[in-house]
């Protein structure tokens, strides 16, 4: 196994999941990593492990670098099991190492692996001398659990944050200036909207936290590490943490006979008419964590669904439940959709905007059956109506 040294004497010793397609819910077409890294000092220290089934390359990784039996302390930022699924392997073979986490992460380890492990609590502020380098401990609750905490190298100018920061991007190269500049935005920003987005003022206190430190790189738990584009990146986190989006729209629809797919259709056509950039992301071709990596950029969604047992279609209940659970904030949002009798379906999905606090600008259109060609350029209209009206703010 190839040894990775990232800086001198830190090592890269995570596993890559070239074959992952989904992690929990979240659709994962380029694979992920778990990543680990194995500092070299007086005192051996791991910081996070991998997923359990990723252990043996992560056991041949470190034993490309030291025994792993003389591994001094395991640092878990992070209980969630593609960190820390590798543990219980690996301390049958460290038998003397100590974990050191947060509080929280105390109690979450032993609620996951009912153990009796040796563990040594650390909070905000704490250090941890391991010989030339001392570890400095942050906790930054909720990005992603609220066990998580990142470890900070000093002297090495490395900060390692866990999830913040990461990308679910399965590559064999591992630094950000190795891999396509639109893979690793766009996948920044996926990872972004399908995990952080729920806990924005958290991040913006992370962000205030990380940007005091000396940094030169950032090594997260997922995908590659930042070292070429630090600014960019933590700027992009602000501007996501914050809510700030661009003014462009998107139409975010599924249909039963292509009623709504008219409609959502029409209102593209007077959204372009009006200047205004357009997606369209039907549900039935684009799964729901793509489409929210263009919520996580786009302040107008238009939401068409028809009406199926006086309900939405399923897959649009799917979507509106996922996309309230991560909350985007300071939308501008309206309903359409076609019904044949009853019509709740269109309601249902302006009062889920409504708990969001989104801004209502048009109130929501459905059509009976089949739209005519006076009713689609009515449609048409209300795109334009909405497109003008948000263009020029
Ligand atoms: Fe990558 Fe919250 O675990």
């Amino acid at each position: 196994m190839d040894r990775i040294e990232i800086k001198p004497g830190i090592f890269w010793v995570g596993g890559i999941d070239w074959d992952l397609r989904d992690f929990h819910g979240y659709k994962t077409q380029r694979g992920s990593t778990y990543n680990a890294y194995l500092i070299i000092d007086e005192k051996i220290t791991l910081v996070d492990t991998v997923k359990h089934y990723l252990f043996d390359e992560m056991l041949a990784r470190i034993e490309a670098v030291v025994d792993p039996s003389k591994i001094d302390y395991i640092v878990s930022n992070h209980v969630e099991m593609d960190h820390t699924g590798g543990l219980p392997k690996l301390l049958k073979i460290a038998t003397n190492a100590k974990i050191i986490t947060s509080e929280n992460g105390e109690k979450g380890l032993k609620r996951h692996y009912k153990e009796d492990w040796d563990l040594q609590v650390v909070k905000t502020g704490d250090t941890l001398n391991i010989g030339k380098r001392t570890l400095h401990f942050v906790s930054i609750p909720m990005v992603h659990w609220p066990d998580s905490m990142v470890t900070y190298v000093a002297e090495d100018k490395l900060l390692l944050p866990n999830d913040a920061f990461g990308q679910h991007l399965a590559t064999s190269e591992r630094f950000d200036d190795e891999v396509g500049q639109d893979i690793i935005w766009e996948e920044a920003a996926k990872y972004y909207a399908n995990i952080v987005l729920p806990f924005g003022p958290q991040v913006v206190k992370a962000l205030d936290v990380v940007e005091t430190l000396d940094v030169d790189m950032i090594g997260p738990s997922h995908g590659i590490i930042w070292r070429s584009h630090i600014p960019k990146l933590l700027q992009k986190y602000r501007k996501w943490a914050t809510h700030q989006t661009e003014n462009k729209a998107l139409i975010v629809y599924d249909t039963m006979w292509d009623s709504t797919r008219k409609m959502a259709h029409k209102l593209k056509e007077g959204l372009l008419e009006s200047g205004f950039h357009v997606s369209m992301r039907c549900l039935k071709s684009t799964d729901i964590s793509d489409v929210m990596t263009d919520v996580l950029s786009t302040k107008l969604i238009l939401i068409g669904s028809p009406t199926l047992n006086n309900n939405m279609l399923p897959s649009m209940g799917a979507f509106l439940t996922y996309l309230k659970g991560l909350w985007p904030k300071d939308r501008a949002g309206m309903a359409f959709g076609s019904y044949g009798w009853g019509g709740q379906s269109i309601g249902q999905i302006e009062e889920i905007m409504k708990e969001m606090k989104w801004e209502i600008p048009l109130e929501f259109i459905r059509i009976k059956y089949i739209p005519d060609e006076d009713e689609l350029e009515k449609v048409k209209q209300m795109g334009r109506e909405l497109g003008d009206r948000y263009r020029e703010r």
